[in-house]
């Protein structure tokens, strides 16, 4: 079976999985957790490469302070429980996004997890928090601008090669694999540079929900596609 090298999840439901069962959104959040373990496992079974995950975009700063609060809280707690077992399987923790804005007892761990996994190389797993696809973007082409404003480079030298190194995910391969829980279709402004040529799957299953099963079944769905990179199937040859 064609496996992806890499895959981006954005991991949605997890209020809907709360107050389905009259629980704060806060409780589907928690419930939220395993999954992410249950990915992680999947994927290091599997020797892929690489897994993104969207915990917090630059929109959900606008949710309720409480729900925001109680998800920094989350956040902290899991890096907490989990960096050893994590840094003994030998993965390397990145977080993408912008992290400025996020309580300084935070920012320290997700430095702290950067430095003490940066050798591992069993899985990169990136971690999108206070990420947005056009702020990446924006970003990058900010970081270009000032190249070009020292005499670095120049307005010439910017093409879709110099500005995929300047985006938050450069020097990963594109994911392969999209795959979105929760039953909206949509990319939400996610890893927009990144997807271009990305398979994507959508899956009616609340995050909290989501287990080997469903992680399964998307990468099934990814062995059988055929990418074709905007060429034809002749000059692909062979089917896969
Ligand atoms: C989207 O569901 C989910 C989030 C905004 C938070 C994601 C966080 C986790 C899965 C917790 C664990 C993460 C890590 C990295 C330890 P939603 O709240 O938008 O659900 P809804 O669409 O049902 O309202």
């Amino acid at each position: 079976m064609t496996l992806p090298r890499h895959i981006a999840i954005i991991m949605d439901g997890n209020g809907r999985w709360a107050s389905g069962r009259g629980l704060p959104r806060q409780a589907g959040h928690k419930e939220g957790v395993e999954p992410v373990r249950m990915c992680i496992r999947e994927s290091m079974k599997r020797h892929i490469e690489a897994l993104t995950l969207f915990a917090f975009s630059s929109e959900n700063w606008g949710r309720p302070g409480d729900e925001v609060g109680a998800l920094m809280g989350l956040f902290v707690e899991a890096l907490d429980r989990e960096m050893d077992e994590l840094h003994g399987n030998g993965v390397r923790l990145l977080f993408i996004g912008e992290r400025q804005n996020f309580p300084v007892r935070l920012q320290t761990r997700m430095l702290a997890a950067e430095g003490r996994t940066a050798a591992n190389t069993a899985l990169r797993l990136q971690i999108a928090v206070g990420y947005g696809g056009r702020w990446d973007i924006a970003n990058a082409a900010r970081t270009l601008a000032g190249r070009c404003v020292s005499g670095a480079m120049s307005p010439a030298d910017i093409t879709p090669e110099t500005l995929g190194q300047a985006v938050q995910l450069a020097g990963l391969p594109d994911p392969d694999l999209f795959i979105r829980t929760g039953g909206e279709k949509r990319i939400s402004n996610f890893l927009l540079w990144n997807l271009a040529y990305t398979e994507l799957y959508f899956c009616d299953e609340l995050w909290p929900d989501f287990t080997e099963a469903g992680f399964g079944t998307a990468l099934e769905f990814f062995a059988a596609r055929k990418r074709r990179y905007g060429l034809t199937d002749a000059q692909l040859g062979a089917t896969r």
